[in-house]
């Protein structure tokens, strides 16, 4: 981010965005403003007031946003970033390896590939590795390969690190079951959530919001206090089940974080059901 925006430049970012993406926002030195979460009616009323103060602006978001699992309307941003001139830049972190047809990511589930942007993403999640990666126009990433200290002053990725990487995107590449078992196990438990969507905890209930806003792996189940996330995520745990419980200021509200995987078998996503059941299920 820094080697292409800076003083003179502004950065309109998603609230939801990583920690990451903020940080770097701010280490670049432009001005940063947020829209409301993924609303381009909101951006375009920003780009409308305050595009024409700055010399270059970039609009910076999450495509999968990873603590809600929901996207970022893409097209539309993209539509924006084209029309006022603006950059986009598209963290995949969460989508690599896991959406569009090939698992290329949020870009290629919505048949973006092609238009300008800054694809980038780690190795880190569905490629189970270290590092990551940035995809653009050639121009962008000689530009980068030149201009980015943080890329020029670095040790490269360690020999093992990058074979394992390369390895996992053959894998993505030559074994797209994987992505189909994972789908599925992503709708069972959609499904699942929303028929036992009734959970009593501690003398409280709670609602899973139905549908679940979530459009990836991520699943989240909203509770009331930080306390009932720590008290249901160690209940779960001593179950055999890891959920993180996500608690401000990481996000706004309190919630039980889900993560499906493809190799989650049916007796995996039942003891999980289970497990909430035996919690409280009304
Ligand atoms: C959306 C997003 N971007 C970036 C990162 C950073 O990835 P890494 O730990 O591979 O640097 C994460 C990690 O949690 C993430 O969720």
């Amino acid at each position: 981010m820094s080697a292409i925006v800076g003083k003179r430049d502004l950065i309109l970012a998603d609230p939801y965005n990583h920690s990451s993406l903020k940080n770097g926002a701010i280490l670049s030195g432009a001005t940063v403003l947020e829209y409301a979460h993924c609303n381009v009616e909101v951006l375009k009323e920003m780009l409308e007031r305050d595009r024409a103060n700055y010399r270059r602006c970039l609009i910076l978001t999450d495509s999968v946003f990873s603590m809600d699992g929901d996207l970022c309307p893409l097209p539309q941003l993209l539509d924006l970033a084209d029309r006022f001139d603006a950059m986009l830049l598209l963290d995949e972190a969460h989508a690599t390896g896991v959406l569009g047809k090939t698992g290329a990511g949020c870009v290629e589930y919505f048949g973006c590939t092609g238009r300008p942007l800054i694809q980038m993403g780690t190795l880190s999640k569905a490629i189970a590795s270290l590092g990551g990666y940035v995809a653009g126009s050639a121009a962008l990433i000689d530009f980068l390969r030149n201009r980015a200290p943080s890329w020029i002053y670095t040790t490269g990725l360690s020999p093992a690190d990058t074979t394992a990487a390369l390895t996992a995107i053959h894998i993505i590449q030559q074994e797209p079951d994987r992505r189909t078992q994972l789908w599925q196990n992503i709708r069972w438990l959609k499904q699942s959530l929303i028929q036992n969507s009734k959970f009593k905890i501690q003398n409280s209930k709670f609602k899973i919001p139905s549908p679940l806003p979530t459009q990836s792996p991520i699943l989240c189940l909203p509770v009331d206090t930080p306390a009932t996330a720590l008290n249901l995520g160690k209940t779960l745990q001593q179950a055999g089940i890891f959920v993180s419980a996500v608690r401000p200021p990481t996000v706004p509200t309190s919630r039980l974080r889900l993560t499906v995987m493809a190799t989650h078998q049916p007796d995996h996503l039942q003891q999980l059901i289970n497990a909430l059941r035996d919690i409280g299920c009304c």
